[in-house]
């Protein structure tokens, strides 16, 4: 896509339906060490049910993301057979969302996680493939929704770029994605302290200048602890 005909998506909140969660970066800033950070990096059980130093502290079912999920439908006024893509689905939880209000829609996950594939919620296992967000294996326009919840900004920036690209291409509508950004320097501050795993973290305004770079032009949130 040439800079010419970039048109930028918009800045949405469409998680204001989640529970907020109170967060205390100096406490793990603190505590952290970078045998934490790498375990967390494995994605692996420590990561969603092991200890909260290590990630989640355990990542259970609670039914907080259906809001979410009923407000992207309604959002983006997806049919009862919309195609829906989850990059980075953890343990399908939003997957077994869709499926509650459009029984009928096509869902896929992808995520690096072979420990959330096989401990994932509700019989979506099967609904989520195992790869990286950089290299999506779908064909080119093949879902009405490609959303992305905190999760590709664990790449590397040049894979960070690329994983945005794979959205913008396999889907044929709508992309909906949050990351780790910071707006002020005292957000910045308290990111740095909060991140475990994440590689790509910027000033909203590098995002959108990646964004229109890579001609991504999806709706975004950040992540501000
Ligand atoms: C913070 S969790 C977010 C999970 C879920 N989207 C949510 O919001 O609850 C980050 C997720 O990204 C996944 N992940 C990490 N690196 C990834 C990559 N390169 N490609 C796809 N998923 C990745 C992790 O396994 C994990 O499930």
């Amino acid at each position: 896509m040439s800079v010419a005909t970039f048109i930028p998506g918009t800045e949405i909140n469409l998680l204001d339906r989640l529970p907020q969660t109170k967060r205390d970066p100096k406490a793990r800033a603190a505590a952290k060490t970078v045998a934490d950070r790498a375990l967390a990096k494995q994605f692996g059980r420590d990561f969603f049910d092991g200890e909260r130093r290590h990630g989640y502290g355990g990542y259970r079912y609670d039914g907080r993301w259906l809001p979410v999920v009923q407000r992207l439908v309604e959002h983006y006024q997806l049919g009862p057979d919309a195609r829906i893509l989850d990059v980075g689905a953890a343990k399908g939880f939003l997957l077994h969302d869709f499926l509650q209000v459009l029984p009928g829609a096509i869902v896929r996950g992808l995520d690096v996680s072979a420990y959330a594939k096989a401990n994932a919620h509700g019989g979506t296992g099967p609904f989520i493939d195992l790869g990286s967000a950089e290299k999506l294996p779908y064909p080119d326009a093949s879902f009405d929704l490609v959303i992305s919840i905190n999760s590709i900004h664990n790449l590397p920036l040049p894979l960070c770029a690329q994983a945005l690209a794979e959205m913008e291409r396999v889907s044929r509508a709508h992309k909906f994605l949050t990351v780790d950004a910071w707006r002020t320097e005292d957000e910045h501050l308290r990111l740095l302290d909060w991140i475990l795993t994440a590689e790509t973290f910027m000033h909203v305004d590098d995002w959108r200048k990646l964004f229109a770079e890579v001609g991504f032009t999806g709706d975004y949130w950040w992540f501000i602890p």
